[in-house]
């Protein structure tokens, strides 16, 4: 959900950025040796991924059909045009009706990088286009955290959904229960931002109260995604450029229908009441059924159909069992409603905006924390990726975890 144009301009201002969110300032006294470990999972889009081919044979002549291990996402070069074909080529999935899980194509191989590497400097060739967890990460360094050993980064697959997550989300676990041990039975401090929230969400209703009770202390979200964004809704509809000004959304459209991510992530019912879609034909809610007529009128193949009726079964997996808080941005505009001039699914749309922090709606972070039961704090004029590298939010963060030390 990054938008390249926003990202330019960070790179543009990096040296003024650089100079704001200096996590050198935080003063800390480093009185204690045994911490609470911390572990981070990331949020769609912001897991470094990369990628092998073996004999691929790309429609294109200008892909690669050979590749070893290298960097797929991000790569600022795969998002210029031609090349954006690439990117899109091997990303696609294919869903297989038998075991019902979305894979690569033949000859492609994808794989996430390891640890806290896999959540900084998503394109380590352009740093400030970027660099997601490095403030905050560097920021718990500078109070004494230690990678791999209490301070854990967990970068993973974004296209996927939780069924297809099965190996991540068991080592989420046994992250969670190593480090519990190895730091002399200290319960574990969870950050999750966007996407993030509907996978630790998952795993902690399925792993149960007592599971939690034992191994997390606190769970910290910033910017949860578990209520859905407009974005995927436009994503399966008319597709999404990823905010990158050079390619159109309708050509990335056959790569975001495949995602199970996508599916996931759609608007649900128990945080959007008013129309998603509007068009001159019918409106849509973000309830079941008019997702099912959407698709048709869409004339979506049957994948998405099934993929749709799998996300649907753990769709609303989100209750936190353990003492949470939750960090949202707002003050920028942020599509609530998408309005089709003609055809659906055509590229003549436009949204409606409403507040909050340019994709999770305000009123949506709400109504999740009023859901949850849980303590929400706002931060204005932050964006929802933005919110991971605020000054303000990282020095709370701090504190918080300072706090929180058992
Ligand atoms: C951690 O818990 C285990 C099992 O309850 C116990 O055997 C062990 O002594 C504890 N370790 C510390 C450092 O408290
Ligand atoms: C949302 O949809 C689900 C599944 O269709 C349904 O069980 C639930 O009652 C709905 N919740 C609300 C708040 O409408």
């Amino acid at each position: 959900m990054f938008t390249l144009k926003k990202l330019v301009l960070i790179l543009l201002f990096l040296a003024l950025l650089s100079e704001f969110t200096s996590s050198k300032r935080i003063d800390f006294n480093p009185k204690f040796t045994q911490k609470n470990p911390i572990v981070i999972i990331p949020g769609l889009s912001g897991s470094k991924l990369k990628y092998k081919l073996t004999d691929f044979k790309s429609k294109h002549v200008f892909c690669k059909d050979n590749a070893d291990w290298e960097r797929l996402w991000l790569k600022f070069d795969l998002f210029v045009p031609p090349f954006v074909d690439c990117l899109k080529e091997v990303m696609t999935l294919n869903y297989d009706p038998k075991t019902k899980k979305s894979l690569p194509p033949t000859g492609v191989e994808i794989k996430t990088y390891t640890g806290i590497d896999g959540i900084i400097d998503l394109d380590p060739s352009l740093p400030s286009w970027h660099p997601y967890f490095k403030d905050m990460i560097e920021s718990f360094r500078s109070i004494g955290y230690s990678d791999d050993q209490n301070l854990f980064g967990l970068p993973y697959d974004f296209r996927q959904d939780v069924y297809n997550l099965e190996d991540y989300l068991k080592l989420v676990q046994t992250t969670v229960e190593n480090s519990y041990i190895l730091n002399g039975n200290k319960s574990i401090i969870l950050i999750v931002h966007s996407y993030g929230s509907l996978l630790s969400g998952y795993l902690t209703n399925k792993l149960g109260k007592p599971w939690v009770n034992k191994y997390i202390q606190e769970t910290i979200y910033i910017a949860p995604a578990s209520g859905g964004v407009l974005e995927t809704v436009k994503s399966i509809s008319t597709g999404n450029n990823f905010g990158d000004f050079l390619i159109s959304d309708k050509s990335m459209i056959g790569m975001d229908r495949t995602f199970p991510s996508v599916y996931y992530t759609l608007p649900n019912n128990e945080t959007w009441n008013d129309y998603i879609v509007l068009s001159s034909n019918k409106n849509y809610k973000a309830n079941k059924k008019d997702y099912l007529d959407l698709f048709k009128e869409l004339a979506l193949e049957q994948s998405s159909f099934d993929i749709f009726e799998q996300t649907s079964s753990y769709k609303y997996f989100h209750q936190p069992y353990s003492k949470s808080i939750v960090m949202y941005g707002y003050g920028q505009d942020t599509p609530v409603q998408l309005v089709y001039e003609g055809k659906i699914g055509s590229d003549k749309f436009k949204y409606v905006n409403s507040d909050g922090d340019s994709t999770v709606p305000k009123d949506v972070v709400l109504q999740l924390c009023k859901n949850w039961g849980v303590e929400c704090k706002g931060y204005s004029g932050t964006t929802h990726v933005g919110i991971v590298k605020e000054k303000t939010v990282i020095q709370d963060l701090i504190k918080n975890v300072l706090e929180n030390q058992t």
